[in-house]
């Protein structure tokens, strides 16, 4: 991916004490990021705040994480917003939580535009309330041909019903006669989930310190490296991102092999 090393430089000037721009290997940067944003009720309950003041607080972050990713010229980050099994919390948090997704990209296309990034759905959006579906379909059109970092929400997405879909879809394709059932491979699995066409995320990052997938990607993250971090989703920052891939670069990753000497 492009990058701009003087805005990249600037966008991480006055780093805190323990991380700089200069402690990643940008030459080695995860071709795609993922991360579970978690904690904002929390930060908000911390504080004395209604949850979804806590909502309204990670879209900050959300916006600082999708320009630092941009600045450092990561091709793709995905983000999981809202999953199948969200739609369990109070009637009121999941309308705010609609509510919020669709201004908020009213308000951030500019952004999408100015930085070129394309933005892509993972899960069913088809089933979210009209407004916000269609704020989503406009987004997609509007941005599917800019040709900077690739940006995947996850919304209304399950893992397991995602491959449950893909499933669905290949045994139609072999009912219409379109493959056999001998043509099912790993790369027709994956050509059949809505990440189709992008890697695998090389680096997961959870914050809030939980340790658990919680349905997110569970065929994509199989040799992805984890990076969990108790920072509560509305204070991770750009420098929290820097921690996450200088921790990544430490790692030695060897997709069930062993390291060559
Ligand atoms: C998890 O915190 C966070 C969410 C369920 C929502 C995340 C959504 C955003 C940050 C806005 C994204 C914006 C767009 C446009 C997609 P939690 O509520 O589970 O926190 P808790 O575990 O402390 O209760």
């Amino acid at each position: 991916m492009q990058r701009d090393d003087e805005k990249l430089v600037e966008y991480f000037a006055n780093p805190p004490e323990d991380i700089s721009l200069g402690d990643v290997d940008l030459d080695r940067l995860p071709s795609h990021i993922s991360v579970i944003m978690d904690g904002n009720g929390r930060w908000a309950t911390r504080q004395g705040k209604e949850r979804g003041e806590g909502h309204v607080a990670g879209i900050k972050s959300l916006r600082e994480t999708i320009t630092a990713s941009v600045r450092l010229g990561i091709d793709v980050l995905s983000a999981y917003a809202f999953s199948t099994e969200n739609w369990k919390r109070p009637q009121h948090e999941v309308d705010l939580l609609m509510h919020l997704f669709a201004t908020t990209l009213v308000k951030e296309l500019p952004l999408f535009h100015q930085e070129n990034v394309r933005l892509v759905f993972l899960g069913d959006i088809e089933a979210l309330p009209a407004q916000t579906r269609e704020v989503f379909e406009q987004g997609l059109s509007e941005t599917a041909n800019h040709t900077g970092m690739t940006l995947a929400l996850a919304v209304n997405y399950g893992a397991r019903a995602e491959l449950s879909r893909a499933a669905r879809l290949l045994s139609e394709r072999v009912l219409a006669g379109e493959i056999s059932p001998e043509q099912i491979d790993q790369d027709a699995v994956s050509s059949s989930l809505y990440t189709a066409g992008l890697p695998d995320p090389a680096l997961l990052i959870r914050t809030s310190g939980e340790l658990r997938l919680s349905n997110f990607l569970l065929w994509q993250l199989a040799y992805s490296e984890f990076y969990v971090t108790d920072t509560l989703w509305p204070d991770f920052s750009r420098w929290e991102l820097l921690r996450a891939i200088r921790s990544f670069q430490g790692r030695d990753r060897r997709f069930g092999g062993v390291i060559a000497k």
